[in-house]
């Protein structure tokens, strides 16, 4: 495999693996106390987990405005520093949130907002540009984010971003946001366990980044089974959207551990770990494919950035999975 993917038509290069900042943000939570960070977090761990991701060749890294309410943001920043330049910065605008509280307040899909947004990210990550701006409202009207599209076609000209896209699971929404020239990326849902061929094939039609959120399916294809998850942990507490682990918040959903079990012997084959076998897959499921798994520590970068000189699974592989998760 080589190991770079290009993100969107603009034809900027990544490597195959990028890196998801939701965690190194902290905890947070919504206004009626539901967890929606993944608990507490070691900074300094963070700092150099994202570092050793640079060292070994990961140029991707994907955060959001809310995640940690600005933190994620700002440590990614701090981690970058001077080798900002070598990376391809990913962030992402649409809540609204008090950082004081550390609480998401509600979502704005205005243009107005957009560019208050942006600003903002921008100062936090330490930057003069965002590489690719996404939309993190998942369900917003088509109309609106029609505007939302424009406004970021202004930004591009402004030269405050240089790309952008739509972190949603519906294709059709993301086909909206396609319509404009700097559109380069959908973010959405895919793992072994959650495939998402509407949205693959519209990536592959329009020569769209498929940025892959959620592929370890939130810790569980990397292995976690049982144990406590910390009261700020969303995984403690899932919400409705919200797959892999019980509404009871007993943890891991059985159901889904039985189909890892089902495939795990599949995915560990050739020397892979779990984790790794699970972002192979991924890069076998399409040539559009930019994982974008979550880590909190220095061991899980190392890991998951091993994945890439292991390459993808093959064809064979991918249709036996098919084959014993019966799809
Ligand atoms: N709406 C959106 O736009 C949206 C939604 C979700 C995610 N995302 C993006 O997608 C990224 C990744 O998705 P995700 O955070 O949902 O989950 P994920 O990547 O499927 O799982 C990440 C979690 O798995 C565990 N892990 C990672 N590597 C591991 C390893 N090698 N060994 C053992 N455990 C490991 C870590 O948690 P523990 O160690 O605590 O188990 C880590 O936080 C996010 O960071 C974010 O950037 C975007």
């Amino acid at each position: 495999m080589t190991t770079t993917r290009t993100l969107g038509r603009g034809g900027t290069a990544v490597s195959a693996l990028g890196f998801g900042c939701w965690a190194i943000g902290g905890e947070h939570w919504m206004a009626d106390g539901q967890p929606v960070g993944w608990g507490k977090v070691d900074d300094d761990e963070s700092v150099r987990a994202v570092r050793r991701a640079l060292d070994l060749g990961v140029t991707f890294f994907d955060t959001a405005d809310s995640y940690g309410t600005g933190h994620s943001e700002e440590i990614l920043g701090r981690a970058l520093g001077k080798r900002r330049d070598e990376v391809v910065l990913a962030t992402k605008w649409g809540n609204v949130f008090d950082p004081d509280t550390r609480t998401l307040t509600g979502t704005d899909d205005t243009p107005e907002y957009a560019r208050r947004a942006l600003t903002a990210s921008l100062r936090r990550l330490g930057t003069d540009r965002v590489d690719l701006y996404q939309l993190h409202i998942s369900d917003a009207d088509p109309e609106r984010a029609a505007e939302l599209r424009d406004a970021c076609e202004e930004f591009v000209r402004e030269g405050l971003v240089r790309a952008y896209g739509w972190s949603t699971d519906d294709p059709e929404r993301a086909a909206v946001f396609a319509e404009g020239p700097h559109c380069a990326a959908v973010q959405h849902a895919l793992n072994v366990l959650q495939d998402a061929p509407r949205t693959l094939a519209l990536c592959e039609r329009l020569e769209l980044a498929s940025v892959n959120r959620s592929p370890l399916a939130m810790g569980l294809l990397a292995g976690r089974r049982e144990g406590t998850l910390d009261a700020g942990d969303i995984r403690s507490r899932p919400p409705a959207w919200l797959p892999g682990y019980a509404s009871d918040g007993s943890g891991a959903d059985p159901q889904w551990l039985d189909r890892i079990d089902a495939v795990r012997s599949l995915l560990t084959s050739d020397g892979r770990t779990l984790a790794q076998g699970a972002l192979a897959w991924l890069w076998a499921r399409s040539p559009r494919t930019v994982p974008i798994p979550g880590f909190r520590t220095v061991a899980q970068a190392e890991e998951n950035a091993g994945a890439i000189e292991k390459g993808p699974l093959t064809a064979g592989q991918l249709a036996e999975i098919d084959r014993l998760l019966g799809r």
